[in-house]
């Protein structure tokens, strides 16, 4: 049995790039594993936001993975903001932290150069680094985009190893089949919140999960070869539909008698079964506050004891515990 931690940040929207990426992962991990999981709010705030609405969104977060099929009882769910040893340890974690690392990250560039260079984005890796390290984690399911954040979680790790004792281990990913969901009007880029019309979220209706697969972008195969938008819809496909379904329209792509007038109807439907329990179970949990409040304190409470106790070893490695 492994020690899993994973985090999603409360932007408003889980799609189902995050859905298969991370969350039904997840929910598979935890009947094996030992499985701590976050809304990550502390991240969340080096994006631009509105502060009264930041309360609704990690709600929304809570409620919509716990539909998905995250189950107090098999794990802990937790906000990270109330575990104030996640900041306290990423503090310790930046005097390790080498500058070169954190600028070479993607995301940071990415992000960076639309909303200028703000320290919090720089260290927004040794955040998560110090979510995984708190508890020794030693497997974080995630998407593709997240393994340069967790390469560098092992760089930190390794240094601190070395320099105040052998004390973390050093965490693995762990990755699904639908790693890298791509956005369906552009499947150059990957399926992401900040690109409206590129997901479909786990909240929408029947009508607007159908009209979206409707509109994705397919382009025409090059001698043969799938192009990213059809195979894309083969990924989704692949996740979603009966394993019948999805090689009856292989077999009609190898033949070259694919109509996408019949896959992506299927491939909506699809989609469709899959989501709409668990659109329903959301709206029933969020009319349930009190549920919500319960699952979050018995994750805290858990996280907190977990969180105490590592940080009191830290502090003794590194010299901060006062003895006198
Ligand atoms: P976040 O909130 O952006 O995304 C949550 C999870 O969804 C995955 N994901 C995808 N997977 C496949 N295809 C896509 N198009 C796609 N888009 C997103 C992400 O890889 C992620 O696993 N930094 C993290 C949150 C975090 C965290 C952590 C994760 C904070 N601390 C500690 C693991 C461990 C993030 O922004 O994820």
């Amino acid at each position: 049995m492994a020690k899993v931690f994973s985090g999603i940040q409360p932007t408003g929207i889980v799609h189902i790039g995050n859905y298969l990426g991370a969350v039904k992962n997840w929910v598979k991990l935890q009947n094996e594993h030992d499985c701590i999981f976050s809304i990550v709010d502390l991240h969340s705030l080096t994006i631009p936001y509105e502060p009264k609405s930041l309360n609704q969104r990690v709600l929304d977060a809570l409620a919509t993975n716990i539909a998905a099929g995250l189950d107090p009882e098999k794990s802990s769910i937790f906000v990270q903001s109330l575990v104030p040893e996640h900041t306290e340890l990423s503090w310790l974690l930046t005097t390790i932290t080498p500058v070169g690392n954190l600028e070479r990250m993607t995301q940071y560039k990415e992000k960076s150069e639309k909303q200028g260079l703000l320290a919090g984005l720089l260290c927004y890796p040794i955040l998560m680094a110090a979510d995984i390290l708190l508890y020794k984690a030693e497997l974080v399911p995630v998407g593709e985009d997240q393994l340069q954040h967790l390469e560098i979680t092992r760089v930190i790790a390794r240094k601190f190893n070395s320099t105040f004792g052998e004390y973390f281990p050093e965490p693995q990913p762990n990755l699904t089949k639908a790693t890298r969901v791509m956005a369906l009007n552009d499947p150059a880029c990957k399926m992401s919140k900040s690109i409206s019309g590129s997901y479909i979220a786990l909240t929408d209706s029947p009508e607007e999960i159908t009209n979206k697969v409707k509109r994705a972008v397919t382009a025409s195969d090059v001698d043969g070869k799938m192009s990213p938008g059809v195979a894309n819809l083969f990924t989704l496909l692949e996740a979603f539909a009966p394993q019948d379904v999805y090689q009856k329209f292989m077999k009609d792509f190898n033949t070259g008698t694919l109509k996408f007038s019949e896959l992506k109807p299927a491939l909506a439907e699809a989609i469709i079964t899959e989501l709409t329990p668990i659109r329903e179970k959301r709206t029933e949990l969020l009319a349930k506050p009190k549920i919500l409040e319960e699952i979050v304190e018995a994750g805290t409470k858990r996280a907190k004891k977990e969180a105490s106790e590592n940080m009191q070893e830290i502090k003794e490695l590194m010299g901060l515990k006062l003895h006198f």
